[in-house]
């Protein structure tokens, strides 16, 4: 079986069970499992192991830390013993925050949130961040990977250019992914994962369009599929 295709399943589920049992799903064929801040603060870090199950694939633990830096390194210093292989820090806590982050948990890749793209370049301007959206982004971006921060999260319109901030060795994540044909439910800058990929994302967020498939792990292996057949299209 074809395996680890660089997806990370969003588990946006409403219990545990759900979680667990999507998880069980898609684990063969992707990479990584993401866990959202809804589930872990219901169900606590006793849901890292429920997703995880026997699977060895990685956990993503977006948790979105933003504080100061001694309470955003004992956040990240109480769920590295979880053994998370992503964990999320806001860039706008700061880099000693996010220096603290990394210091803490050494054996994860901090992942800094830029900007969230439910801002708009107006929401920006009353939070005092001056200029368009994407200025703020790469600023950001730049500031995070300075700090220690091993990969971003950013919309695949925003890929190519952090790409060119950051270089080749930042791990770049990319929600709002929809394969052609699926239901762009309350994302609205969307692009193909083919597209993503090919703009330089190395790690796709995808939900609803798995989780929400009659048969989830289908769903995902499919997905696995055609990127696989891009890439050797590509190569
Ligand atoms: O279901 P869907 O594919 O839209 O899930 C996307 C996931 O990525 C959700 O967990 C959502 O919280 C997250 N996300 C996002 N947009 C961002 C950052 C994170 O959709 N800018």
């Amino acid at each position: 079986m074809a395996s680890c295709a660089p997806i990370a399943v969003a588990l946006d589920a409403p219990d545990l069970d759900t979680a667990a049992r999507w998880a069980a799903l898609v684990a063969p064929h992707v990479s990584t499992l993401k866990i959202g801040l809804e589930l872990y603060l219901r169900y606590g870090p006793d849901v890292v192991a429920s997703v995880r199950g026997a699977s060895s694939v990685q956990i993503f633990l977006d948790l979105k830390l933003h504080d100061i830096p001694a309470t955003v390194a004992g956040a990240a210093r109480a769920v590295a013993r979880l053994r998370p292989a992503l964990l999320t820090v806001h860039a706008a806590a700061g880099p000693t925050a996010i220096r603290a982050a990394a210091e803490a948990a050494p054996d994860a890749r901090i992942v800094a949130v830029t900007v969230l793209t439910s801002l708009g370049e107006g929401d920006l301007a009353r939070i005092g961040l001056a200029g368009p959206v994407s200025g703020a982004a790469r600023r950001l971006a730049a500031l995070a990977v300075e700090a220690g921060a091993r990969g971003l999260v950013c919309s695949p319109q925003e890929v190519a250019a952090v790409r060119a901030e950051v270089g080749e060795d930042i791990m770049l994540v990319t929600p709002g992914v929809r394969p052609a044909g699926a239901a762009l439910d309350d994302q609205a800058r969307v692009a193909t994962p083919e597209e993503a990929l090919r703009a330089g994302a190395d790690l796709l967020v995808i939900g609803r369009p798995i989780t929400g498939a009659a048969d989830p792990g289908a769903a995902a292996a499919a997905i696995g599929a055609s990127l696989r057949r891009a890439e050797a299209a590509r190569s």
